[in-house]
């Protein structure tokens, strides 16, 4: 008898619009690549997401899709640990080098088998589609199967024996926080970014009339809180100019300014215009500086779809120099957003102990500049949505130790988290995502945010 010739194997067949949609295979293919871009390439979430609306890893996915891509994302980057552990053991000679998108592929997978409810046979039959579309990857797709198979039978035993909120946090942010703030609350903010964040909006007027309309819960300080659904640009309100999205914390910094009118206020690090829209609704004739041209123009659109109109330069507010100065300036300095992991959860996969550190320069640098652009008597908010003390305590520290005439205006006890022990004592706002809780994980938790009130004396 003579063997016969093993038949060449069938070629991946092309995407079917009707059939993969249906089973959802986009989908996990445009999470696989978000996560490869994140991960592997060291690209920002949002900038390759941004990107899907012209024709990336998105494009082109029904309103479903796209939602869960971006869950899948989610569940893995808040996990990442936890899935690891998992993965790990099963790898006996761990992850291949040169395996182009096996990674991501198996991170999904797991994500999908351990938190949230695939069913096993879908999760195994697509991650190893995914393997064998991609060149690199299609050599592992055994691999993949075998590996799968095993999280999906033994996982949760192994997860059962992991502390979730410690093992998610990688060891870089883990030694800052206990280090800042003693292990018990760094649990508390690790344990935080394991939910998604509710959706703030900051409205013009009638926070009860948009949550009724919304679906929403007006919170004390006038913000009214949603849970995520769809797109924000399809919400009720939005293509009017009624409402901007805006963390509850990160309503606070233009709110501790108080009553502007009248005022000319410069706000030296604006776009995307969260805050300078605030001060506008409080009465100031604002100057909006930015070093981003384009995230300037994301300003100016912001404003307008707003109705609101402010002065806008594009400059380096650690040098620019106007001819007059300010009665008040709100410096929103930019910094490693370790305060916003619940809506960014990869930041914790992209930024380093090193980029904190050369933040803190800039921060120096911005915090002297708007010193001397502010009129004797004015007064001065520095924020950052940062956890890191660097960012916020120290460096009004060290700005009042370079400058006798800079005096902390302490938070009074009837504004907004004036009267927590931690404004009595120090004066300053710093609020962490653990706080803040109502009836449901969900609907609860904030922005870890630093705002300090300084005023100069001569
Ligand atoms: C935290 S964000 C500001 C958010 C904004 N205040 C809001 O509420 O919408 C920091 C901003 O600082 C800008 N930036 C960074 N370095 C700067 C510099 N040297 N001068 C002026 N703007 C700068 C960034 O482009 C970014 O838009």
């Amino acid at each position: 008898m003579t063997a016969s010739k093993p038949a060449p194997k069938a070629p991946p067949r092309p995407l079917s619009r009707t059939r993969d949609h249906q089973v959802g295979l986009p989908a996990r293919r445009a999470a696989t690549n978000l996560l490869d871009a994140v991960l592997q390439k060291k690209q920002p979430l949002d900038d390759v997401l941004g990107r899907a609306q012209d024709g990336g890893y998105m494009f082109d996915l029904p309103a479903r899709d796209r939602a869960l891509a971006r869950a899948i994302v989610g569940t893995s980057l808040r996990r990442r640990g936890q899935l690891d552990a998992v993965l790990n053991s099963f790898l006996e000679r761990g992850l291949p080098a040169k395996a182009g998108t096996l990674y991501p592929i198996l991170l999904s997978g797991a994500a999908q088998l351990l938190f949230m409810n695939v069913p096993a046979h879908a999760a195994l039959d697509l991650a190893v589609r995914l393997a064998q579309w991609d060149p690199k990857a299609k050599r592992y797709d055994k691999l993949v199967n075998a590996v799968l198979r095993r999280v999906a039978d033994k996982g949760t035993e192994i997860l059962s024996k992991l502390n979730a909120p410690r093992v998610n946090t990688p060891d870089w942010l883990w030694d800052r926080w206990v280090r800042a703030w003693g292990k018990e609350r760094a649990l508390e903010i690790a344990a935080s970014h394991l939910v998604e964040a509710p959706l703030d909006l900051t409205v013009k007027s009638d926070p009860e009339g948009w949550a009724e309309r919304l679906e929403g819960r007006v919170l004390p300080s006038g913000s009214v809180r949603l849970l995520p659904k769809g797109r924000i640009e399809e919400l009720p309100g939005f293509s009017e100019g009624g409402w901007w999205v805006q963390d509850v914390a990160a309503s606070l910094p233009a709110k501790m300014l108080g009553d502007l009118a009248g005022k000319r206020v410069a706000d030296l690090c604006a776009a995307p215009g969260g805050k300078t829209a605030q001060l506008l609704l409080a009465g100031a004739t604002v100057v909006a500086v930015d070093s981003s041209p384009t995230r300037l123009k994301l300003l100016e659109q912001n404003l307008k779809r707003l109705g609101l109109a402010a002065e806008t330069i594009q400059a380096d507010a650690a040098t620019w120099q106007p001819e007059e100065r300010f009665d008040a300036i709100l410096l929103d300095a930019p910094c490693s957003s370790t305060g916003t992991i619940r809506r960014h959860p990869d930041i914790p996969y992209l930024k380093s102990d090193k980029d904190i550190a050369e933040l803190a320069g800039l921060q120096a640098r911005l915090l002297d500049n708007a010193v001397s652009l502010l009129k004797p008597g004015g007064t001065l908010v520095y924020s950052t949505c940062s956890l890191e003390p660097e960012e916020g305590e120290a460096q009004v520290a060290a700005l009042m130790a370079r400058n006798p005439a800079i005096r902390i205006d302490p938070l009074r006890p009837d504004e907004p988290f004036g009267d927590t022990e931690w404004a009595q004592a120090s004066g300053i706002l710093r609020t962490f995502p653990f706080q803040f809780q109502l009836d449901s994980p969900e609907w609860s938790g904030m922005d870890g945010f630093f705002a300090a009130r300084l005023t100069r004396e001569g």
